[in-house]
């Protein structure tokens, strides 16, 4: 039912990646679940693709490059039919972004903790806030520590944190950490379950890490969804 989307104007920040481990992750669970790849790389749709051709199965639905006029009608037909529909966004605030978010039950703000994009995180929240004030409600987000580091919380990452904390800005529990996992699922056409310890590094780990920021997002939605 659901509909998250993930948006941060700031390229690079992550968006894409959450996207699909979490629709891997959900996917696994057992939910049935759907794409919409509004990101012009068109990376998860490419990903879909190739698996297509070599014979395999998908593990979720794929819409592959909606147009503008269509999202909303796309958004509505899945939340209708999947448990959960995810959007992965462009890196660029634009018409489709105000959309989706207008239609979103939770967006997801992907950021990485250096104080640069955390600035940039600030004015995707703004952008949020915007959307909210024409839509005249408000749209429930997270802000998603995107790219962590694996072994120490470093005295940025600490700063950055409390200066969300005491700007009352929603952090989810949990942040997608740095993994070599989340790049290779890509490049092997696989998903985290089906890569093996040979292909690449931490595997275990990135699976954990899936695991714990997908059961944070369901968490997130299902509260805003009853308030
Ligand atoms: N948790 C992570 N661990 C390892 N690599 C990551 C992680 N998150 C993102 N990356 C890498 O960082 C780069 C940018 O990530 P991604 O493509 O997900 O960002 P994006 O916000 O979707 O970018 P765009 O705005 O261009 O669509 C990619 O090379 C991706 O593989
Ligand atoms: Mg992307």
């Amino acid at each position: 039912m659901p509909a998250i989307v993930v948006a941060n104007p700031k390229g690079g920040a992550g968006k894409t990646t959450l996207t699909f481990v979490l629709a891997g992750e959900l996917a696994r669970s057992g939910a049935s679940v759907a794409v919409i790849d509004a990101d012009p790389n068109a990376i998860i749709a490419k990903w879909g693709a190739k698996r297509t051709e070599k014979g395999q199965a998908l593990p979720f639905e794929i819409i592959a490059s909606p147009k503008e006029s269509e999202l909303v009608k796309l958004m509505d037909r899945y939340t209708a039919s999947h448990d959960f529909v995810l959007v992965d966004l462009e890196g660029t605030a634009s018409r489709m972004t105000s959309r989706a978010l207008a239609r979103a039950h939770l967006a997801l703000i992907p950021f990485n903790l250096s104080p640069i994009d955390a600035e940039l995180a600030a004015n995707a929240v703004a952008l949020i806030h915007e959307e909210a004030e024409a839509l005249g409600r408000p749209i429930a987000f997270r802000l998603v520590r995107s790219r962590d580091n694996a072994a120490i919380e470093t005295k940025t990452a600490k700063r950055i944190v409390a200066a969300i904390s005491d700007a009352d800005l929603p952090l989810l529990s949990t942040g997608l950490v740095e993994r070599a996992a989340y790049r290779d699922i890509f490049d092997f056409s696989a998903t985290l379950e089906e890569l093996e310890d040979g292909q690449t590094s931490g595997l275990a780990a990135a699976r954990r890490n899936a695991l714990e920021v997908a059961r944070a997002v369901v968490e997130a939605v299902q509260m805003e969804m009853t308030r």
